[in-house]
């Protein structure tokens, strides 16, 4: 990112958890637009490692699941020469600027969000202080890169409504610091749901494995979770708010082809389920082949992606050490 003051382009600002594999679901609803955007934007990328310890991990995993959500989001297209790829551990002002704006949130504010509801709930044994915490560290993410926009999926806008809010707080306290930030709608993509109950999202913390198509899964895993995916009933193929199965799979065929599903509809008259689900099932298969190809290959290389993380934190740390060092004077810190 070397343009000079007048190309200056809208700055972005995503993170993604690395606390479980990724999904097609993360590919269609996030990666994708993320590659995309590198065009008309400065992107910075971040691997959202400190919010990961908010749920109990295995360290050895967090670290290998690290670096292969590093290594999908280069194979996927994620160009490290164009966008701002780096894990947020790396850059300790991350930190830094949360305990900040921690001092500038109110508990009734953090105990409204659904998240937190919802996640007290699922890890009942482990409601730390950092789930109660985690929208003020995303807000610091955000505001810590002065970023313009920032895509995220429905279940995040509540806390970009909250970073929002302590923005404009924080700049109406202190004196204008912060860019408030924007949520970049992406047009709208497909939603995919699971394939064991397709009423609800497909999930990659589904306790049930056949439910989800992970980006790792090998060829016949794809098509077997296919082809043993939940339809309805009946057999006509037909996109309907009452056969979810076989419009969720009609989507995938979709996104797989290019083909409409007016075309798909056609194709598959007078047909049925049998010929139905094994072409959707080697069209995903083929879909995804390259981006586990490319993936499996990159890995090999963990120096190489260890350099794309040290590069990335470097650029990352510039930006962040100005916002805190400009945060940290406001605030009434001695500069020394
Ligand atoms: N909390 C987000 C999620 O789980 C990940 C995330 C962390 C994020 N920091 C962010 C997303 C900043 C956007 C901006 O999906």
């Amino acid at each position: 990112m070397t343009e000079t003051k007048q190309d200056k382009k809208p700055i972005i600002l995503s993170g993604i958890q690395t606390s479980g594999k990724l999904t097609i679901g993360n590919l269609i609803g996030a990666m994708q637009n993320w590659v995309k955007l590198q065009e008309t934007h400065d992107c910075y990328y971040m691997l959202a490692d400190l919010h990961s310890i908010t749920v109990k991990q295995v360290p050895a995993e967090l670290r290998k699941q690290t670096l292969d959500v590093t290594d999908m989001l280069l194979a996927s297209g994620i160009d490290p020469e164009r966008s701002v790829l780096f894990a947020q551990s790396h850059v300790p002002e991350h930190s830094m600027l949360t305990w900040v704006l921690t001092c500038n949130a109110g508990m009734g504010e953090l105990a409204r969000m659904t998240q937190f509801k919802d996640k007290s709930k699922q890890h009942a044994d482990n409601i730390n202080a950092g789930l109660f915490t985690y929208p003020v560290l995303m807000a610091a993410d955000i505001l810590l890169y002065q970023a313009d926009l920032v895509p995220v999926g429905a279940d995040q806008k509540q806390h970009l409504e909250l970073t929002r809010d302590i923005a404009q707080r924080f700049n109406s306290t202190y004196s204008p610091t912060f860019v408030v930030p924007e949520p970049y709608i992406a047009p709208i993509g497909a939603k995919i749901m699971s394939l064991q109950e397709p009423t609800k999202k497909m999930s990659k913390s589904d306790e049930n494995d056949k439910a989800t198509l992970f980006l790792h899964n090998s060829d016949s895993e794809i098509r077997n979770k296919i082809k043993r995916a939940v339809t309805d009933s009946g057999s006509e193929v037909k996109m309907s708010d009452d056969k979810p199965g076989v419009s969720n799979l009609m989507t995938l065929y979709h996104i797989a082809t290019g083909k409409t599903y007016a075309e798909i509809e056609a194709e598959f008259e007078g047909k049925g389920y049998g010929e139905f689900k094994p072409a959707v099932a080697d069209a995903v298969a083929e879909y995804l082949r390259p981006l586990r190809e490319k993936f499996t290959l990159l890995r090999k290389d963990e120096k190489m992606l260890k350099a794309v993380l040290a590069a990335g934190a470097d650029q990352a740390r510039r930006q962040a050490f100005k916002t805190v060092r400009k945060v940290y004077k406001k605030v009434g810190f001695i500069q020394l």
